[in-house]
């Protein structure tokens, strides 16, 4: 490729072709400059939902709006080149009918720019997601743990174990049939997602799942070891910068009580005298 050759961003045929090839890598972003940083090495960048939680200090995603995901994912777009981004149909703008998701979700796409939604739900969303993809709409689906519907699920639990296994393996048939392009398993047992991925024609995406899957997702909050209200065990930090940015603050505080900031070199010196306006 020339110097000057811009590289063309990914769609959802590009990454639906890595099925079973070389680990789809993901995460989330919510502003510009993270999405800068993560261009060159994400496949795909999603507008998460979980926004509400890690910058908005919300108690779980259900607060989410419209608003927030366009803002955000306007942000995002701005930094992104290569990478596709997908954006997420925040609770209630999608789970009432077809047509209510297609509004939505259009909405989402003309207004930022996304490449593809994502939602979240099974064989209760194959529907709508049919409807969605036969109107141009490439959608992301999103079974295991779906954090929009923690109130029936009962909180934060890994899915799919023991007996509630053939329920999860019939929600990701199900969205594959209808035409999601690849599909996020959360927070379900190693040997089911392996399970899933072999028999599924489309990427798995793990968050949570196994190895095994064709590519992964994390929270770039938690990751980067911003967000520090509580750690999921499928979390690894990758670093520690929400304990670099406190001590940086305390530092900054400390200095500036001390009178030690700002420097000489922080300053700008006065006119010379000869030079001063009359
Ligand atoms: O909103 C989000 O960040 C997500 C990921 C956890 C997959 O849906």
């Amino acid at each position: 490729m020339s110097a000057t050759a811009k590289k063309r961003a990914l769609m959802p045929e590009d990454i639906r072709a890595r099925k079973g090839g070389e680990p789809i890598v993901s995460l989330t972003a919510y502003t510009t400059p993270m999405a800068q940083m993560m261009d060159a090495h994400c496949d795909f960048v999603l507008v998460g939902d979980s926004v509400g939680m890690v910058l908005h200090g919300l108690p779980s995603t259900l607060g989410v709006t419209m608003e927030m995901m366009i803002l955000h994912g306007q942000a995002v777009a701005r930094g992104l080149d290569s990478a596709m981004m997908v954006i997420d149909m925040p609770f209630g703008s999608y789970e009432e009918s077809p047509q209510q998701a297609f509004r939505s979700a259009a909405r989402l796409m003309a207004e930022t720019g996304a490449g593809a939604v994502k939602l979240e739900g099974g064989r209760e969303m194959a529907q709508t997601i049919q409807f969605l993809v036969a109107r141009g709409i490439p959608v992301v689906a999103h079974v295991g743990l779906t954090p929009q519907s923690i109130n029936t699920l009962g909180g934060y639990k890994v899915q799919g174990r023991g007996e509630e296994g053939s329920g999860l393996i019939a929600d990701a048939r199900a969205v594959a049939e209808a035409g999601a392009f690849c599909v996020v398993l959360e927070k379900v047992p190693e040997g089911l997602a392996n399970q899933v991925t072999e028999e599924l024609p489309i990427p798995t995406i793990g968050i949570g799942a196994s190895a095994g899957c064709d590519g992964q997702i994390l929270v770039l909050d938690d990751m980067l070891g911003l967000f520090t209200a509580f750690k999921a065990k499928f979390v690894k930090r990758f670093a520690n910068l929400g304990e670099q940015a406190e001590e940086a603050i305390a530092d900054y505080a400390r200095a500036v009580k001390a009178r030690e900031f700002p420097g000489p070199e922080h300053v700008f010196a006065d006119l010379a005298p000869q030079n001063k306006p009359s």
